[in-house]
């Protein structure tokens, strides 16, 4: 692989965040990995306001592309490509950062990358720590799992860039389940960590919360009968919403206990499902590497309960904490795979952008 330094910007939901890569023998590695969070100006909403977040991005971007290239004491002009997520995200979040990407390349005659948010998110397992020689990038097939407050995707990718979803969510995403429950139990913003930290003095199994399990469209075969439905491996979290909501109308005062177990189980239920799916995609692909992504790869039970359940023979990729949540780094690493020739400044950020 070529040898390169890569300025990556993104800003597609509410971190505004820029790194700098460098892509050196066959794995990127992390020069800086700058992250100016804006959890505690949405906090007080319960969630992502995207005007406010717009106008946030507007103010951080450009000190925090500055702390990136100070922090990697490196200059833009030892800079060989800039990557930018074009999307999915809030529009006016990513055209602040795509907007930013373009001027900077344009005025410094640098290539610029278009990167897909979501590729990002499963490239954080592509980085290497600094100066690790031993390590190795993760081996094709592979199967990521990648779920955030967004999404809850699997994907199969039978080599870089060949991505086919092979689960989706059908209604809330994982993390997106944390974050209402959270808000229905009044926990506070984000719900996740709140809920994960409360779970783990519960007891998962006070409370059952259903695991759903869902099954394809039927089929007729040839001779025009309907065939046993193929089980799924897409998700639905909503029921578990619902399921909670019930559970405490019909409890009079929660009780700190009550709360933890009422967490632990809930947790259970989003974990054991994403387990199954992931477990069901493993044995039909076979692939050589199982990859962890997103926001919710933070969530230790996750994180344990697969490294318990996934097949031995398969190598099994969490990146680190710091990557899992929204950052720039990822989106460097991706750009250290692109070809030269996917070089493009003339596009316009995308809020449905499709892997
Ligand atoms: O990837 P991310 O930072 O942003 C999106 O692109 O959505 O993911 C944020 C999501 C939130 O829904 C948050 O509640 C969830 O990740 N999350 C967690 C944990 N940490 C963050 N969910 C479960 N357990 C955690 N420890």
């Amino acid at each position: 692989m070529k040898r390169m330094k890569i300025l990556s910007i993104e800003s597609s939901c509410d971190e505004t965040a820029a790194a700098v890569i460098n892509m050196e023998g066959n794995a990127p590695e992390v020069l800086s990995n700058i992250v100016a969070s804006q959890i505690d100006i949405h906090t007080k909403y319960g969630g992502v306001v995207p005007e406010v977040a717009a106008r946030a991005h507007i103010e951080n971007v450009i000190p925090t592309i500055k702390e990136a290239l100070d922090f990697a004491d490196i200059g833009l002009d030892a800079i060989d490509r800039i990557a930018v997520t074009a999307g999915p995200g809030l529009i006016g979040s990513l055209v602040v950062g795509v907007e930013t990407a373009q001027a900077i390349a344009t005025a410094k005659n640098i290539p610029l990358f278009p990167i897909n948010h979501l590729e990002g998110h499963i490239y954080a397992s592509f980085l290497r720590e600094i100066s690790n020689d031993e390590y190795q990038i993760p081996k094709f097939p592979l199967v990521a799992l990648l779920v955030s407050g967004g999404n809850s995707l699997l994907i199969y990718m039978e080599d870089h860039f060949k991505y086919q979803v092979i689960g989706q969510t059908r209604d809330d995403a994982a993390g997106e389940a944390f974050d209402k429950g959270a808000k229905l139990l009044e926990l506070g913003y984000p719900g996740g960590p709140i809920i994960s930290k409360l779970a783990a003095e519960g007891d998962p199994n006070h409370f059952a919360f259903p695991i759903i399990d869902l099954t394809e469209a039927p089929r007729r075969n040839a001779e025009g009968f309907l065939e046993k439905p193929e089980l799924s491996m897409d998700f639905s979290f909503s029921g578990l919403k619902t399921a909670l909501l019930t559970k405490v109308k019909t409890m009079a005062d929660l009780t700190e206990q009550d709360k933890k177990d009422l967490c632990a189980g809930f947790e259970k239920a989003i974990v054991d499902t994403l387990v199954q799916n992931s477990l069901r995609a493993v044995e039909k692909f076979e692939p050589k590497t199982f990859i962890l992504a997103g926001g919710v790869a933070a969530n230790t039970k996750l994180r344990e309960t697969l490294k318990e359940k996934l097949p031995k023979n398969i190598d099994y990729r969490i990146p680190d904490y710091s990557l899992c949540g929204d950052n720039a780094a990822m989106i460097g690493a991706v750009a250290a795979f692109r070809p030269e020739n996917a070089a493009n400044t003339n596009f316009f950020a995308d809020p449905s952008l499709k892997l």
